[in-house]
Parts: structure tokens; sequence; C-alpha cells
């Protein structure tokens, strides 16, 4: 296994000794090499140079030109000045196929890992106990599952996290009712464990909300659970560990239909910190760092202020007593930074909780639990119906989770079918499933992070356009090209480097080179929306390169093989690309 640099890169560094070379005052400046549709690349970065050394772009851009070698065993067939003082350059078809022929012959496919991996903890998906998991969940799952896949596999260390929402005063309503109604959880429910689980769930809920609105006195026994449950009764803490079990049963159903890695190792919840909070809640006062204010302990920012222009504060402790949601997660930096000894700590949770996160880091930082840098919150924007206003069911209500993925499977069984009627029923279901589940995932994933998106399931499951399905059929269209090839007892031995390359093949080969700075750019910004965008310009790259250039059919054996290669390659990188994602890509559709 090794890494095989980009053409970009050797590119980049040559023109860097270039500069060095022509001007020395010029060395380690960046050349700011693109790719580019006029030549190869185009590199922009002697305009800002010449600025800075007074001189003339054209000239400086000559000299580097005159600096530069060309030919040679290099990959640099051309060099030459264009505009106000940029330079295009052209690398060799040899230097291409070499670089792909060595890709190929890598099972990383020549990416290399991250020089220096550290610990990075993800904060994902996060559902809440005893209720429904719903679209905000799906894009916290869904990110969460592909940055984890995308950071392991450049080498970091990752612990997954799943701060589901397990401790609150909710649970002494639902304990109380449960105590006065014992059977309540045996309620027959849907039929798959998981289905059954969340209805019975759904039941308690509602039924122990009713009378808790409706009954004063059944209210006041409900508030008196709360502290039954904060002083650690047996009894009580059986049942909510009864409400949470059950809660995980349905979250795992959820996890295995959307194929993400989530496991029951990863759900450390809000309760996993109880034992944390008061000594934590003493530290923070004895430092000065929070205060106590109207009995509640406060922290103060002179930024945040409310509509009134008085202070905000993050509440730590509340005049009663009770921790809530912002001791917890204060715990938690101080158990990820200071025992799991995280160097990176990453919240994939919705952007209306921008100000909670602001608010605790900057606590963290001034405790001194969290040095600067490490924490992040990465927002994202809302599902939408069709309508542009948030996704709700016709009568209103939140979409279940369960439903949409049932639906996207079911329309994607359409679509299969369609294509390949006379597939058996079993496989057909099989297919419908990658495809659907994928389709879900891709429309999220396609989407920048920060953005709404409008969940419309006949675009996610379109044959045409930006989706995972059209990624899926260019993966197994290959497939079965090199199925026909090996029946025809043709393969791919070695690489002819030597040959010349049609328009269509350079296209193809070098942006299957940028695969590995692309996966950096994604690891570096956190924005799988970069891996989609260049997935989708490798199948449309492909689809070019096939309209053009016959693979079995080439004009001689070297070219069949120089082709059988960018075929390989193709498949492969789509492969590696989508499953990163968590998609699937089945080898036959
Ligand atoms: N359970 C919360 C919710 O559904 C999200 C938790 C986000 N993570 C965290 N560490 N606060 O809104």
């Amino acid at each position: 296994m090794s890494s095989v640099p980009a053409l970009a890169t050797v590119v980049d560094q040559r023109l860097a000794e270039a500069l060095g070379a022509a001007r020395p005052e010029a060395a380690g400046a960046d050349p700011l090499l693109r790719r580019s549709d006029r030549a190869d690349f185009q590199a922009n970065g002697m305009l800002a140079l010449a600025k800075r050394l007074k001189s003339n772009p054209r000239e400086l851009a000559t000299e580097v030109v005159a600096a530069i070698t060309t030919g040679g065993d290099g990959p640099i067939k051309d060099v030459e000045v264009s505009g106000p003082g940029f330079l295009n350059i052209t690398v060799t078809d040899e230097a291409i196929t070499a670089n792909l022929a060595a890709r190929a012959a890598d099972d990383r496919l020549g990416v290399p890992y991250a020089t220096d991996p550290g610990t990075t903890v993800i904060d994902y998906s996060q559902p809440n106990v005893a209720k429904e998991m719903h679209v905000g969940h799906l894009r916290s799952t869904v990110i969460g599952d592909a940055l984890v896949r995308l950071l392991e596999h450049r080498g970091e260390k990752v612990v997954r996290r799943n701060h589901i929402g397990d401790w609150g005063t909710q649970f002494g309503m639902l304990i109380q009712y449960l105590i006065e109604h014992p059977d309540e959880l045996d309620h027959p429910g849907g039929t798959e464990a998981g289905e059954a689980a969340i209805s019975r769930l759904n039941h308690l809920y509602r039924a122990s909300r009713a009378v808790f609105d409706s009954d004063a006195e059944f209210k006041e026994r409900a508030r008196r659970r709360v502290s039954a449950l904060q002083t650690g009764d047996a009894q009580t803490l059986a049942l909510w560990q009864r409400i949470v079990d059950e809660s995980k049963l349905y979250f795992n159903a959820v996890y295995d239909r959307l194929d993400v890695l989530l496991t029951d190792e990863d759900a450390v919840g809000e309760s996993a910190y109880n034992s944390d909070l008061p000594t934590l809640a003493r530290e923070l006062e004895e430092s000065g760092v929070a205060v106590r204010s109207d009995g509640a302990l406060c922290v103060f920012f002179d930024d945040v202020k409310g509509p009134d222009d008085r202070p905000v504060p993050l509440i730590v402790q509340k005049a009663d007593g009770g921790f809530g949601y912002a001791a917890t997660d204060l715990a938690a930096i101080r158990d990820r930074v200071g025992v799991l000894g995280a160097e990176t700590l990453l919240y994939i949770v919705d952007a209306r909780q921008a100000l909670h996160f602001k608010m605790v880091f900057e606590t963290a930082r001034r405790a001194g639990w969290l040095p600067d840098g490490v924490a992040h919150h990465l927002p994202f924007g809302s599902v939408l119906g069709k309508d542009g206003k948030p996704f709700k069911t016709r009568a209103g209500e939140t979409v279940r989770l369960m439903d949409l993925l049932d639906e996207a499977v079911e329309r994607a069984g359409s679509v299969v079918r369609e294509k390949a009627p006379e597939l058996p029923e079993a496989e057909i279901a099989e297919r419908a499933t990658q495809v659907g589940i994928g389709a879900v995932k891709y429309a999220d994933l396609s989407t920048s992070r920060s953005r709404d998106y409008i969940f419309d399931l006949d675009r996610m499951v379109s044959l045409n356009g930006d989706t995972s399905v059209y990624l899926q059929y260019a993966y197994a269209r290959i497939q079965s090209i090199l199925r026909r090839g090996r029946e025809q007892g043709i393969t791919r031995a070695v690489a002819h480097p030597e040959l010349p390359l049609a328009p269509a093949e350079r296209a193809l080969g070098l942006h299957l080179d940028e695969f590995g700075q692309t996966l950096d750019e994604v690891a570096r910004h956190y924005e799988p929306h970069r891996l989609t965008g260049y997935l989708y310009a490798l199948a449309s790259h492909y689809a070019t390169f096939y309209e053009n250039c016959p693979v079995l059919k080439a004009e001689s054996p070297a070219m069949v093989e120089n082709r059988l290669l960018l075929c390989e390659l193709t498949a492969r990188t789509l492969r590696q690309g989508m499953s990163l994602l968590g998609i699937e890509t089945p080898e036959r559709l």
C-alpha cells in the first residue's frame, strides 16, 4: 500500500521550484494551481506575487516558464503565459496513465492517510427517549455517519457519541403513570420489534400526558417522582431503565434500516453525566465562571442579550437544584477532552441550537476545560415539504422517520422493477432497499450542510441528475462491461502509458486523479457535499468517455487495456466514495 501524489500536487511543486529559481525572493509562494478548461491546469498565483514584488505579472510569468523543465520524464508537457499573467499547463498523457495505474495497484486507490491523525469525538443522531425520531434526527444521523466513515478512512481515531435525551422531568410523568398502570408497556403494537416499541411508548406518552394535564393530584405525584428519580430510588430507576431500553429497541430498528454504524455502546446519553454534575457546578461557582442569580447558577456573556437588552445566561443549575441540558453538555466536554483525549469535538446538531453551543463552548473555555479551536458545532438546515414549509404530514404532524424510509424504499422498488421486471421479488426488495435508503442519504448529503432542502422522493429516486441512483447505475453498468469482458476472455493485465489519450479519456483520468485531494478537503471542512459533487462529476465524465470511446472494441489490445483501466478505476472510486457516504453500490441494477 502506497499513496500516489496527484498530478496537481506534482505540478504545483514544479511550479513552486521554478518560481524560487526565477525569483529567489518568491520562494515559498503559492502558485495557486487549479484545474482548468483551457489547459489541464491554470496557475493564477503570478498576479498577486507580481504585485507584491512590484513587477509586471506577464514578465514574471514568462520568467517562471523559462525556469520550468518540460518533457523528460516530468509530467509537464507544455506551459504558456496567457491573459494578464496566468500560466496554462498541460500534462503528458503518459503521466496521466502512469498515475492511474499506480492508483489501481493500491487498495486505497493511492489516497494517503492524514499526516497528523488525532482523536475526534462526533456527537450525532441524539434522539430523545420515549419519542419518535423525526427528519431532524435523520439529518444528524446521516451526516454524522458519513463524517465517521470519512475520518476513519483517513486514519483518524473516531469516538461516536449518540447523546440521547434520556433524562429530564418528563420521566416523572411517564414513570408515575407506569406505576399506576403497570400493564401499560404491554400494550400491543406493530409487528416489528422496533415498531412495536415505539407504538407502546407513544401510547404511554399520550396517556400519561392526558392525565398529567387534567389531574392536579397526578401532576403532584409526577413531580415527586422526578425527585425519586434524581435521588436514585431503585423502583423508579428500574422503570426509567425499562423506558430507555424500549426506546433503544426502536432507535436500533431505525439505525438498522438506515444502515448506519451506531451501536448501543455509542449511546452515551445525558444521564451518563449525572454523577459529575454536582462537582462540575461547584467548580464553576468556585472559580467564578458561574454566579448565583435568583438562586440559579448562571454564566453570563457580554454579547448574548435578549430582546429587552437584558443578558441571557447559560443556566448550569436551576434554582430548585435541578441540572439541565447545558450542565450535561459541559460535563460531556470535560469527559471528551479530559478523559477520552479528543483533539476535536464535532456536534452535528440543528442550526437552531447555535446559541446553546456558543455559550457552552465559551463556558468550558473559561473553565479551562476546552482549548481553543477544538469544539465545532456543525449546524444543519431544515428538511422542508414540497410547499417549502417545515416537513409535516397532511394532518400537520411531524413525519415519522420510519414511514418516510418505508416510502422511499417503496418508490425505489418501482424504479427497480421497471428497469428489471424479470427479477425475483426477493432481489427486487434487496435492491429497492439499497436504492431507496441510498436516495434519502444522498439527497441529504449532497445539500450543503447549512442549507434547508425539500424532501422530494420523486426527485431523489430519479435516474437522471445528481442522485444516488444515477451513481449506482453508473457503477453497475461498468461492472457489466467488466463482466462481459471477462466472458470474452478480455481482462486488464498492465497499463500502456505510451499510448496517446482521447480528450474524454484525459478528462476522466485527470478527474480520477483528484480523488485523494477531494477527500482531504471533505475532511478538512467536514463537508460531505463536496464528495457527492466529485462523484457526480466522475459519473458524468465517465458517461462522456463511454459515448466517445469504445472499450472492449477499441482499436488495439493495448487500447482495450487502457480503457479497462479507466473503467475499473472509475468503478472502484465510485464504490469507495459511496461507501464513505454510507451508501451501497449493488453489483447489478
Ligand atoms: N437530543 C437533542 C434534541 O433532540 C439534541 C442533542 C444534541 N447534542 C448535544 N450534545 N447537545 O434536540
